[in-house]
């Protein structure tokens, strides 16, 4: 390590160990908020949480970048590596900090309540990181509730029933996304209308680090865009193959998506048959899973980016194919280590607390209640909802000659036969 031409590196001057904050309990560092061990310990845990959130904004932040291009929008192939290692990593450290959870498992709740009144007012909805990685991710982005809002629609339709009798059900799991989401973009949408001017949330009155980091995120998304969206605006520019084994082209994806259907309608009909085989179903029966499914597929297949997801993931032995759909793997992956850290967060909460006494910060119960809901936000819906319409390679075989596909394989392999070198 050397640091500009002259003064040799230490382990100090580069990593700078002594600038991390002091939370040692009162025998050594006499303030009497930091004079409880179990204290310093819970403080000092939420410290080291809080410095991985921030490198898990700048992993994003790499990989977005990567992915926005400057005019004329493209991103190289040999980018899209390095756009996963970013994804890649986010995830893994989410998952790193998830397995520190239990550590504050190990704070007895008598213990905890010892030094709680001290946190009145504070909770863990005030992590400006925490936000800001729900942000850059996509969060706040509109297209979400666009789309799940298309999808209860279209099963209430297929149920038969109304709209609002079926929105007002929240046993339904898509009604329970919407609703989570929504809340969430509407309540941040509200606090940001309402301070407009100083652009400083309600809820972080008196917090100038966290008001000048959101309000600087805010602007930072404004202009630059999430995480999604720009995967999403990626997916928009995938090239499906042409008839006959020509270039491959935007255009050509109506039919992929015409073919993609005729072929999963066939495995859907197969399916359908074995079922009615084994319980004796009728033909009637049968013949309303297979509309439902058809109408399911119909819809999904609406939105080019849509079929990308499913071109890409069901395509991903073809060379050239292999790389963007470790991308989509990719952003699943942070997607669901982001909700794996809620889920691991929730446990943990609810032995420390249980679920009843009151909140820090005023909410209903200890908040695990408000908790368990945000479990239900998705920022990539469409790539969870892909797996659905998946089929096997065999199922698959009839939706392109090699000759089509080929056109994905190595470069060396596309050479007419006797071409050379
Ligand atoms: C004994 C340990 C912990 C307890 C009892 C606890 C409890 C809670 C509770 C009750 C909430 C609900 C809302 C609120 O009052 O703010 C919450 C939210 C939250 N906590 Fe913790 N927590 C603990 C540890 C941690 C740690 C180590 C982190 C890491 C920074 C963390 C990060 C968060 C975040 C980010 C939220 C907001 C989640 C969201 O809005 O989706 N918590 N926590």
């Amino acid at each position: 390590m050397t640091g500009g031409d002259t003064s040799p590196m230490n382990y100090e001057t580069y990593i700078l160990p002594h600038e991390l904050p002091d939370v040692r309990p009162r025998e050594i560092q006499p303030d009497p908020l930091r004079n409880d061990p179990d204290e310093a310990f819970f403080i000092r845990t939420h410290q080291a949480f809080e410095v991985w959130f921030a490198q898990i904004l700048d992993e994003m932040s790499y990989a977005r970048r990567l992915l926005a291009q400057p005019s004329p929008y493209y991103v190289p192939e040999s980018d899209i590596p390095a756009v996963v290692k970013h994804i890649r990593r986010a995830a893994a450290i989410f998952d790193l900090v998830r397995e520190h959870l239990p550590v504050l498992e190990t704070l007895d709740t008598t213990s905890f309540y010892k030094f709680r009144k001290h946190i009145f007012g504070a909770g863990g909805t005030q992590s400006y990181r925490f936000r800001e990685l729900e942000w850059l991710m996509g969060l706040l982005d509109k297209d979400i509730v666009g789309y799940t809002k298309q999808k209860i629609d279209l099963e209430t339709r297929l149920a038969g029933g109304s709209d609002k009798k079926k929105k007002s059900g929240l046993s339904d799991p898509v009604a329970q996304e919407l609703a989570s989401v929504s809340h969430y973009q509407s309540q941040w949408d509200a606090r940001w209308e309402k301070r407009r001017k100083q652009f400083l949330p309600d809820s972080f009155e008196g917090m100038t680090a966290a008001a000048a980091a959101l309000q600087h995120r805010m602007t930072d998304l404004l202009e630059n865009g999430s995480l999604r969206h720009h995967a999403m605006t990626w997916l928009a520019r995938t090239t499906f193959p042409a008839p006959g084994g020509a270039r491959p082209q935007a255009k050509y994806s109506d039919l992929f998506s015409h073919k993609f259907q005729q072929a999963y309608m066939k495995a859907h009909a197969g399916d359908s048959a074995r079922l009615a085989d084994l319980q004796g179903m009728s033909r009637a029966d049968i013949a309303e899973i297979d509309r439902q499914a058809r109408q399911r597929v119909k819809f999904f297949f609406r939105d080019p980016r849509r079929r990308a997801i499913v071109f890409l993931l069901q395509f991903a032995d073809q060379p050239l194919l292999a790389w963007p759909a470790s991308l989509v793997e990719a952003l699943l992956e942070l997607e669901q280590a982001f909700s794996n850290w809620r889920d691991r967060h929730i446990a943990m909460v609810a032995r420390v607390l249980g679920g009843g006494r009151i909140s820090t910060t005023g909410m209903a119960g200890s908040g695990l209640q408000y908790l368990r809901a945000t479990l239900n936000r998705r920022v990539f819906p469409e790539i969870w909802d892909a797996r659905s319409f998946m089929l096997s390679d065999d199922e698959a075989a009839g939706i392109y000659t090699r000759r089509q596909l080929s056109t994905y394989g190595f470069l060396h392999e596309r050479r007419a036969p006797g071409a050379g070198r």
